[in-house]
């Protein structure tokens, strides 16, 4: 009897710890599908350590370090601070964070799920390095500036009514508004940096690149179905392209790291439970093509069926396709335009999966040949027929946000 009651005094701390380790696994699950680590950290740097710099139109402002650490981190941060921090933007002291913090997404995180991700920060090794200085334009220095804002903007972000949906559309909908703050990016901006709520996931513009609408019927529209657009979120490749620009980070710090069935749940949240069909457009043969258009083929045969393939049919772990890809299909032409100017650097995709580096051909094309180009793909693989004009072209290119 006495020996079972020291076993069972014994076992209290075990299965404490047994607890504290499953929260903490949950923390780092949850962080992950926030994606907290794509902000405070740099390519190469201690993860949460801080240091990434944020455009902004106001100017750069900096990704703090959230280790434990006492002097530099949130080492003095409670759980109550911590969910404060999160999900208002305030500190401690009561002084504002800036919204590229993205709390009008996670103002909606749940209070469990916060002390989670706190308990998973708080087991990280502390990292004694100060965050670069925010230095930002007046007024947007003044942080007192900031409740301003937050009075106007801060709550704009509401979840749609769930009833009648499934189980995995309610959890795609906590994945992509909540934790991924997937409408951070794709949903248009007005000139004070607020989301415009009632354009809510019908794209936005980031520094020269567009993130494409993501509501349902314009997803279709280029071609997505369910099982792609889960495909796209694991790998970060699918029929429809890869992932490139401020899309790519997502994958890499978040979507590749989130079980099958979270891809799965948002792209059941995107598409609905009864997704629209995913609409396909056939190559339009070269005789077809108008003249400028014609003209421009003989740039992609020259600059870049080398590595898409003469009929745009791809070379797999060489390049991707440009038959059926989205940026092709995209009525506004900023990411190809922009893609073709400046080239993607070498990507790390899910696994082993790698892609050459594409060159940029800024410098090898003329605002008419580049126009004459775009016209090419986008009637060729895009179902386009809309006509660029020569100053789209050469506005497209100033606007590069650089
Ligand atoms: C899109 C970028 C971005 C993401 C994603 C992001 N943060 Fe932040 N966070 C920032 C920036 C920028 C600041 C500093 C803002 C400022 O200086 O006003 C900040 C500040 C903070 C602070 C206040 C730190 C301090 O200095 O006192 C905490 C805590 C925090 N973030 C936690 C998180 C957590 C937890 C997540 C994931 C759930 C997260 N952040 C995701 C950009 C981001
Ligand atoms: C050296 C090989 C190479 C050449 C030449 C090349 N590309 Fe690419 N291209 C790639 C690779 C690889 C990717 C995907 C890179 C990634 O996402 O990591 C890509 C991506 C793209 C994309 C973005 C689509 C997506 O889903 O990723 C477009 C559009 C594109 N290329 C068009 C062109 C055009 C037009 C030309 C000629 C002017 C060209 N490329 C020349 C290798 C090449
Ligand atoms: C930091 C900004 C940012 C965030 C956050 C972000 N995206 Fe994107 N997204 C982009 C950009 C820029 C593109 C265009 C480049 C590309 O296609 O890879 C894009 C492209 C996409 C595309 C391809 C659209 C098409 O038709 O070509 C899908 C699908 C997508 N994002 C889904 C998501 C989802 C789901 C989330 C949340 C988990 C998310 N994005 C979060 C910036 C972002």
């Amino acid at each position: 009897m006495k020996n079972l009651l020291i076993a069972a005094a014994l076992l209290l701390p075990l299965a404490a710890q047994a607890a504290d380790e499953k929260l903490i696994e949950r923390g780092k699950y949850l962080a992950n599908a926030a994606d907290c680590v794509a902000c405070h950290s740099v390519e190469g740097g201690a993860e949460f350590a801080g240091g990434l710099p944020l455009e902004s139109p106001f100017g750069t402002i900096y990704g703090t370090n959230i280790t434990p650490d006492k002097e530099h981190g949130i080492g003095n941060y409670s759980a109550d601070d911590f969910f404060r921090a999160v999900t208002e933007g305030e500190k401690p002291d009561g002084s504002q964070l800036y919204p590229a913090m993205p709390y009008t997404s996670y103002r909606l995180l749940k209070r469990e799920d916060s002390d989670a991700i706190y308990a998973y920060i708080m087991s990280l090794a502390p990292i004694a390095k100060p965050s670069p200085q925010t230095d930002l334009a007046f007024p947007f220095n003044l942080r007192f500036g900031m409740s301003f804002w937050n009075l106007l903007y801060k709550d704009v972000v509401q979840l749609q009514p769930s009833e009648g949906k499934s189980e995995p559309w309610q959890r795609g909908q906590y994945l992509v508004e909540v934790l991924g703050h997937c409408g951070e990016c794709h949903t248009p901006r007005n000139a004070l940096g607020a989301l415009q709520q009632d354009q809510r996931m019908q794209g936005g513009v980031l520094l020269g690149y567009a993130a494409p609408s993501l509501l349902a019927d314009d997803l279709a529209a280029r071609g997505w179905s369910s099982d792609d657009l889960a495909t796209f979120l694991k790998h970060g490749i699918s029929a429809q392209g890869s992932m490139f620009n401020e899309m790519y980070p997502v994958l890499h710090h978040s979507t590749q790291h989130l079980p099958q069935d979270d891809h799965k749940a948002m792209a059941t949240y995107l598409l609905g439970d009864q997704p629209p069909q995913a609409r396909q457009v056939a190559a339009v043969a070269v005789d077809q093509l108008d003249q400028s258009a014609q003209q421009g083929r003989q740039h992609y045969l020259n600059l870049c069926a080398g590595c898409h393939g003469a009929a745009g049919e791809g070379v797999p772990h060489v390049a991707v396709a440009m038959d059926g890809n989205t940026s092709l299909r995209l009525a506004d032409s900023r990411n190809l335009l922009r893609v073709i100017d400046d080239g993607i650097k070498e990507q790390q995709f899910t696994g082993f999966e790698r892609m050459q580096p594409m060159p940029g051909f800024g410098d090898k094309l003329d605002n008419a040949q580049l126009r004459d180009l775009l016209h090419y793909l986008r009637q060729t693989w895009g179902g386009l027929d809309a006509e660029l004009s020569q100053e789209q072209v050469s506005q497209l290119r100033g606007e590069t946000g650089h």
